[in-house]
C-alpha cells in the first residue's frame, strides 16, 4: 500500500516570497505580539522594498537563511537562522522567527522548520544553535525540546508589553561532537 505524499514542503525562501513573507510575518506580530520580540506596529509601517531586501539577504548567503514551509503553494510556516557575524561569534548562530499558521499547529511542524535550521547550522559549521523562548509559550518550549535543545538561562523581561514583562528561557543545541568541543 503506498502512502499518500505529504502536502507540505520545508524549502529555502526566494525573491518571489516577498508578499506572502510580508502577510506571514506580520500574522504572527499581530497574533503573537508576547512571542517575538519584532514589533508588528514598526514592520506594519515597512515597504514592500523592506521584505524583498530581507529575502535577498537570506538567499545564497552563507551569514543566514529563511525557510518556508508551504502547502498548494501557500506560505504556512517559517522559521529563520543567524550565525554571528565576527570571526569569534561565526561558530553560533540563533534560531528566530518561528510560526506555524493556526490551521497548521499539531502536527510536529516546528520540529521540521527548526530541523532545517539545524541542518543549514551544521552544513555552515556552526557548533552551538541558540533560541529565546518566553517561559509562557509551553507549546513552543515542549517542541524545541523535542527537537533536542535545552534550556541554559533565563532573560529576565525580554520583552515588554504595555505593563507585563515576559521572561525569556535561553535554550541551545549543541552541533559539536564531544573532540570538538575540547579543542
Ligand atoms: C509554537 C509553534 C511554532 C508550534 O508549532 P507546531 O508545529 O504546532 O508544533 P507541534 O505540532 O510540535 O505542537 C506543539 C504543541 O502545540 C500544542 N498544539 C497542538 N495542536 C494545537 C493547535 N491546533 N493550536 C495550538 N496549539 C496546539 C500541543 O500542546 C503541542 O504540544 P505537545 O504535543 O507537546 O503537547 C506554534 O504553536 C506557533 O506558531 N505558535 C505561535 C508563534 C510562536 O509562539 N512561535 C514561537 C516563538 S519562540
Amino acid at each position: 500500500m503506498s502512502s499518500s505524499p505529504d502536502p507540505i514542503t520545508i524549502r529555502l525562501c526566494t525573491q518571489a516570497d516577498a508578499p506572502a513573507f510580508r502577510e506571514l510575518r506580520l500574522e504572527a506580530l499581530r497574533s503573537h505580539p508576547e512571542a517575538f520580540s519584532a514589533d508588528y506596529a514598526i514592520h506594519e509601517q515597512h515597504p514592500p522594498a523592506f521584505w524583498s531586501e530581507r529575502l535577498r539577504q537570506n538567499i545564497n548567503s552563507v551569514q543566514q537563511a529563511i525557510f518556508f514551509a508551504v502547502a498548494d503553494g501557500a506560505l504556512i510556516g517559517m522559521s529563520g537562522v543567524r550565525r554571528g557575524e565576527s570571526p569569534k561569534t561565526r561558530h553560533g548562530a540563533l534560531i528566530w522567527g518561528v510560526y506555524v499558521r493556526p490551521g497548521w499547529r499539531g502536527h510536529r511542524l516546528s520540529e521540521r522548520l527548526l530541523d532545517v535550521c539545524v541542518n543549514w547550522a551544521r552544513d555552515h559549521e556552526v557548533r552551538l544553535v541558540k533560541l529565546a523562548v518566553v517561559t509562557t509559550n509551553i507549546a513552543a518550549i515542549r517542541s524545541y525540546a523535542r527537537s533536542g535543545f535545552t534550556v541554559y538561562g533565563v532573560e529576565p523581561q525580554a520583552i515588554k508589553l504595555g505593563e507585563r514583562s515576559y521572561d525569556e528561557l535561553l535554550m541551545v543545541k549543541h552541533l559539536a561532537s564531544e573532540s570538538q568541543k575540547a579543542s
